[in-house]
């Protein structure tokens, strides 16, 4: 298919999206709050005063729905790309697998935090094993990262790909956390392989 004819059915594809038009009514930077949303309606995470590390934020809309629903508390919000503000949300824009940023982070933070999460995304190839492995790495670097730094009953959010390394970042969770759910939100397109990986309760 020839590039022109596949953004326009992306943009098509946007137009359609109740999310996208959903996203501009209440104003999250990206469709991508309501994958956040269902799973914090489902699992019942945030509430007022919550510490919360967002890896992967840009645009950054889980970190404004974060703002909105752990009032006062702590949000530490970490991308490649820079980020326009978000309340009074500290911005670290660097990579996250190098150990420069996993340190500036940490300098950040006072004692241990209540929710890690992360939505990193490589841009996708379309081959599905590539696209759960690199997924797959940015998810378990974050895990191993986030196990450390978590309150004994914080909560690990991250998106993975399934493919050939779901079973083996399941097993990961399980060796870290008491309790491991992977959840696809609605909100997911139903043609992508994305899914969520959410983990409580450190052993
Ligand atoms: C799907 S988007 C995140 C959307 C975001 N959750 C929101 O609600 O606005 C994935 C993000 O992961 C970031 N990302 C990918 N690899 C990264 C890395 N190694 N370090 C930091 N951010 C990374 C990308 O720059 C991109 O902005």
């Amino acid at each position: 298919m020839k590039k022109n004819k596949i953004s326009k059915n992306w943009v098509n594809k946007q137009r359609r999206d109740i999310y996208v038009r959903q996203s501009k009514v209440h104003g999250y930077r990206a469709r991508s709050a309501y994958k956040l949303i269902e799973i914090d309606e489902k699992f019942k995470i945030f509430k007022g005063g919550l510490s919360v590390i967002d890896i992967g934020a840009a645009p950054g809309s889980w970190s404004q729905y974060t703002l909105k629903a752990a009032k006062s508390g702590k949000l530490i919000s970490i991308d490649l790309k820079k980020m326009e503000p978000i309340g009074n949300s500290v911005q670290i824009q660097g990579d996250f697998t190098e150990e420069r940023t996993q340190e500036e982070i940490k300098k950040n933070i006072n004692g241990k935090v209540d929710v890690v999460m992360s939505d990193m995304a490589v841009d996708t190839t379309g081959i599905k094993d590539i696209d759960s492995i690199q997924t797959g790495e940015l998810c378990k670097e974050a895990m191993f990262f986030a196990k450390d730094l978590m309150k004994e009953n914080g909560y690990f959010i991250s998106k993975i790909f399934m493919g050939g390394t779901f079973n083996e970042i399941v097993a990961e969770g399980k060796k870290y956390f008491k309790e491991v759910k992977v959840f696809k939100p609605k909100s997911s397109r139903k043609d992508s392989k994305e899914s969520f990986i959410i983990c409580r309760k450190i052993r």
